[in-house]
């Protein structure tokens, strides 16, 4: 009770369950939730520690970022989910702080998004800085090989690589990105390697035009680092997944390497395997052990999940049930 009691005197401030609103929507950072209620940062600051002292928030530091994002475990995070629900956007204040938590959403996918345009030419030049692709692509090979799916999807293609070497695998193959810039090289390339089975979309990973269960195995490959939502992208994904269906996962192990922000874009430093299993599990995934792939200076880690016969699909943050009005853009065959 005890507990239960601090928790809802940390939240009966209007500032504070702003900030819980606005942490249900994402990861986001103390500059971002500033900006967002026009308050000292300070100030914004100390709300903070106040609502993760009580357990509704929680805090992660990474690199010179800390993020916060609504509690997902314990009392105090199923009671912050609850006053989410209860409180609803209608309130005006709520309302107007949720529509400029989307323009500064906006801003963001607009700088990632002339990001992957600048570099979409150079995109396997960038990739082959940091990892040995041969050996990361063997390993994904031999996953799909055993898991003998009959089609893929491959979520954050860009310019298709992994189209090209797992299409030979299985029956059929789907790239989404929101990138046109991407999307054409991924188009050629398909082209090229004369892959009939394989074809590229428009579409957003927050919210597929695809519908339930309608693929045997999914594929983030090097796209989580990218997401302000990685639990809702990782959700959506094994909405899309067959009961039994293979979710994978390819990122890097948590890492300092800031200039990846600044220079490219990255917003998130590598992920833990408990923050991935975690992710999986609210999704209706059952996770297996990781495996690592060192190098130097970043590690990368495989992640697999397998969708449960009869998934409880937990929503992760504003994750939509239905699939919105196709942004299908054309595609390949
Ligand atoms: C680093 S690239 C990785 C491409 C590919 N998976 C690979 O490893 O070769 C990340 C890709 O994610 C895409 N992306 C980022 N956010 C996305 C979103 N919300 N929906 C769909 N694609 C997204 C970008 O456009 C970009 O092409």
């Amino acid at each position: 009770m005890d507990h239960l009691l601090a928790a809802l005197r940390a939240v009966a401030e209007p500032t504070r369950l702003r900030l819980v609103m606005l942490c249900a929507r994402g990861e986001l950072t103390v500059s971002e939730l500033t900006q967002i209620l026009g308050q000292s940062q300070p100030r914004v600051s100390r709300h903070l520690k106040l609502l993760c002292e009580a357990g509704l928030l929680d805090r992660f530091p990474e690199g010179n970022w800390v993020f916060y994002r609504l509690s997902r475990s314990g009392r105090a995070g199923a009671l912050a989910q609850q006053l989410v629900a209860a409180c609803g956007e209608t309130d005006p204040t709520i309302a107007l702080d949720l529509q400029r938590l989307s323009a500064i959403k906006q801003q963001r996918a607009d700088l990632a998004s002339a990001y992957f345009r600048e570099n979409a030419a150079q995109w396997h030049r960038i990739r082959s800085l940091y990892v040995d692709e041969r050996e990361v692509e063997a390993a994904l090979v031999d996953i799909i090989a055993a898991a003998d799916p009959r089609d893929l999807l491959d979520i954050g293609t860009g310019t298709g690589r992994m189209l090209e070497i797992l299409a030979p695998r299985v029956e059929h193959v789907l790239g989404i990105d929101q990138s046109r810039e991407m999307l054409s090289i991924a188009r050629v390339n398909l082209e090229r390697s004369g892959l009939a089975n394989g074809r590229v979309r428009r579409d957003d990973m927050y919210q597929l035009a695809l519908p339930d269960a309608s693929f045997d195995a999914a594929l983030i490959h090097q796209v989580l680092h990218y997401a302000d939502r990685p639990a809702a992208a990782i959700a959506e994904a094994a909405r899309v997944l067959r009961p039994h269906g293979i979710l994978v996962l390819v990122d890097f192990a948590p890492h300092t390497l800031e200039f990846l922000r600044d220079e490219h874009a990255h917003r998130r430093l590598g992920f833990e395997d408990d923050e991935i299993a975690e992710w999986c599990r609210a999704a209706g995934l059952d996770p297996a052990p990781s495996r690592a792939l060192p190098g130097d200076p970043l590690t990368v880690v495989i992640w697999t999940a397998r969708r449960r016969a009869a998934a409880v699909r937990q929503s992760a943050g504003d994750v939509r049930a239905t699939a919105p009005p196709a942004l299908v853009e054309g595609e390949l065959h």
